[in-house]
């Protein structure tokens, strides 16, 4: 019988693979009201978010020193969670991700699993990096290979988690039986989106292992679940996996969050409470406006805690760091979590 061993919930954001003073070129987007900024369920014109945080005296940490002192301790933590990933011996990886129109573009299933032998990660095209917003394609080698990597696929791990989830718990999960690619003007990469590509250079590094990417669809909203449906998704997966009769040992795998573009430290340490608590009330009833644009990825949060929490896992929070870029707070929040 399988089993959960590990779980680790890492952050990800460009900010992270861009030198601390790079980070300007994005916060001068955030001050044009280039992205939408969404702050405590309201979505705020740049002017009245700095207005509204006035207080907070966020200038202060904007300095050089202290962007890189955050940096320096993220870094840390990532190195901590690649040890634990090693350490825990893993024979087969599922990580729970989301979608940034890199795979799903014109047909975006809520819940998807990519159950296929082989999945291949690359570089970008001159054509998709000329796509993309300003400041991204400098931070491209946090997530994306210098050239073509292909790691292993668990297929037969794949199709018994759609199984299970589809007939044993109601979730309609579309299969996937290759790495869906968007070709044409909308293609941003061929490889793994972001979310997949970040744990790959990350966190397991030269320790590859089959993998089974499971799609929660944080990012387009029509369709995206709840909170609610997300938690029941994590507990549902647990029962899955704890249900295959390999003998492997699983990590769980999620990334993104915690709050961005508009960091809001008060929400990230509740939500971290909540998930180490197994507040399941609470994680299950987080409104859609507290998850909206960066923060939308917590949803693949909620479906990994909820997972642990019924395989018996216990959460540690390794370190949380925030990457303020603007005096109206945007950013990233940056979470490093284990749970075993
Ligand atoms: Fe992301």
């Amino acid at each position: 019988m399988a089993e959960i061993v590990l779980a680790i919930g890492c952050a990800h954001t460009p900010q992270l693979h861009t030198v601390a003073a790079d980070w300007d070129i994005r916060a001068e987007r955030d001050r044009g009201d280039g992205i939408p900024l969404w702050f405590k369920g309201r979505k705020l014109p740049y002017a009245e978010l700095e207005a509204a945080r006035s207080e907070e005296n966020l200038a202060e940490l904007l300095a050089m020193p202290v962007r890189e002192a955050a940096l320096e301790a993220s870094f840390a933590a990532m190195d901590r969670l690649h040890d634990a990933f090693v350490e825990a011996r893993p024979d087969a990886v599922i990580i729970v991700g989301n979608d940034q129109h890199e795979i799903f573009t014109d047909f975006v299933p809520s819940f998807s699993v990519i159950a296929a032998d082989e999945i291949r990660n690359m570089p970008r095209t001159q054509e998709q990096v000329g796509r993309l917003p300003v400041g991204i394609a400098i931070s491209d080698h946090g997530h994306l290979p210098q050239a073509e990597k292909v790691f292993p696929g668990h297929r037969e791990l794949g199709l018994h988690l759609a199984r299970q989830l589809v007939g044993g718990h109601g979730f309609d999960v579309t299969i996937c039986h290759q790495k869906p690619t968007v070709t044409g003007a909308k293609s941003l990469l061929y490889g793994m989106p972001h979310a997949y590509g970040f744990l790959y250079n990350n966190i397991m590094r030269d320790h590859i292992v089959p993998q089974v990417p499971v799609d929660v669809n944080c990012w387009n909203y029509d369709n995206s679940p709840t909170a609610a449906r997300c938690y029941d998704f994590g507990a549902a997966l647990a029962e899955a996996i704890a249900g295959w009769d390999g003998p492997e040992r699983i990590a769980l795998l999620t990334t993104g969050g915690l709050t961005h573009f508009v960091v809001d430290e008060e929400w990230d340490r509740d939500f971290l409470r909540a998930m180490a608590e197994d507040d399941r009330d609470r994680l299950r009833s987080i409104p859609q406006s507290e998850l909206m644009t960066g923060t939308s990825e917590c949803k693949s949060w909620i479906a990994t805690s909820a997972a642990s929490a019924a395989a018996g896992l216990a959460m540690e929070v390794v370190d949380y760091q925030k990457l303020y870029r603007t005096e109206g707070g945007t950013g990233s929040s940056c979470a490093f979590v284990r749970w075993n």
